[in-house]
């Protein structure tokens, strides 16, 4: 490859008026422009592709009937009666998006130190739960393990002089997982970070003869300014106590959460997520190259309010840069992602939109 550079331009030599510069002495063999000169040959040579396959939309449950109700921190996401979230679980069925997670919005009136609501089969969840089932049996449905939307603290364990308790919280896991699983939930997906709740639930659903029901790891999740909006939603931002440091992981950190995937992988999970998303690509990536299991990531709420909110104001294609941290995703090696923009994407790629 021969480089040929022309006279150095010297500030005096600079002509006054702007003038077509000349062919520049370039003489190059390898042109890799070359595969980008029209969308059919970029099309040709794309490496990774976004399918409605790949999606998981999250959906907020909240009490009521006929409501839905805006959440401020997460523009064009709402809070949705049991009735509601039936219909977006049409919606997502009709855009073929394969999977939804459910999270409750709990009247405070409901919350308590134990979060006793995470074990009401009744709970909003539940109910969702068996809404959607009912009318759209073929939708996965996934839910949360955790206890903090129903603490009146937050946390996502049982708490004792300030003190997160691990193995007691793990047992009321178990119970939660299995009010859940009872409900006709298809993936339960631990994200409270406790140490040994995927082996145990695990356990206890064979046990209980719910051996199908997947286990989807919240494996490597990060203590994070990102979960903002998402405590907005779901009522938690201003109850919580402290933050949640001595359960999820130091954001410095990346050969533990190795660790914490390999465990949860002998555990029993039959998949792993990383959280949040845009900021952890290269964890996604060293999860996927080193274990090669079904690996999620969740681009979580405080990702979504910033891309909807710069959007709104009209600072970034709001279109275009959704596409892009979605195939960002898959570039990192993610078969799959939570997304609240689940349904725009699947418009998008479904081309209705
Ligand atoms: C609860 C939970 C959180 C999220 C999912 N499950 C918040 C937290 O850990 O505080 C965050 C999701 C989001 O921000 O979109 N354990």
């Amino acid at each position: 490859m021969a480089i040929k550079l022309g006279r150095p331009i010297e500030l005096r030599d600079a002509p006054k008026r702007q003038t077509t510069p000349a062919s520049p002495p370039l003489d190059l063999t390898i042109r890799p422009r070359r595969n980008r000169k029209a969308e059919w040959a970029r099309r040709l040579v794309r490496e990774n592709v976004l399918t409605t396959d790949d999606l998981i939309w999250p959906l907020f449950v909240a009490d009521g009937h006929n409501v839905r109700n805006p959440i401020a921190s997460m523009p064009g996401v709402d809070r949705l009666s049991v009735d509601q979230a039936v219909r977006d679980a049409e919606r997502a069925a009709k855009l073929d998006i394969p999977c939804i997670a459910l999270f409750p919005y709990t009247e405070p009136s409901l919350r308590d130190e134990q979060g006793s609501e995470a074990l009401n089969p009744d709970n909003l969840v539940c109910q969702a739960v068996r809404a959607i089932k009912k009318e759209f049996p073929d939708i996965g449905v996934l839910c949360d393990v955790a206890l903090d939307p129903f603490t009146s603290h937050g946390h996502d364990g049982l708490l004792e002089d300030g003190r997160i308790l691990n193995d007691e919280t793990v047992a009321v896991l178990v119970r939660q997982a299995l009010v859940q699983a009872e409900a006709g939930c298809d993936i339960i997906a631990p994200s409270d970070m406790m140490d040994g709740r995927v082996g145990a639930i695990r356990e206890a659903l064979d046990a209980e003869g719910f051996g199908d029901v997947q286990i989807m790891a919240y494996a490597a999740k990060y203590a994070s300014a990102f979960y903002g909006p998402f405590r907005d939603a779901i009522g938690s931002a201003k109850t919580l106590t402290g933050d949640k440091r001595t359960y999820q992981m130091d954001s410095a950190n990346s050969d533990e959460a190795l660790r914490e995937v390999e465990l949860d992988i002998a555990e029993g999970a039959d998949m792993v997520m990383v959280k949040p998303g845009m900021p952890y690509l290269d964890i996604v990536r060293r999860v996927k190259d080193t274990f090669a299991m079904p690996t999620f990531v969740y681009q979580v709420s405080g990702e979504y309010a910033m891309l909807a909110g710069a959007a709104r104001n009209g600072w970034i294609d709001g279109e275009r840069a959704m596409m892009e941290s979605l195939v960002a995703f898959k570039r990192a090696g993610a078969d799959g992602i939570l997304t609240y923009f689940a349904p725009q994407a699947a418009e998008k790629l479904k081309g209705q939109s």
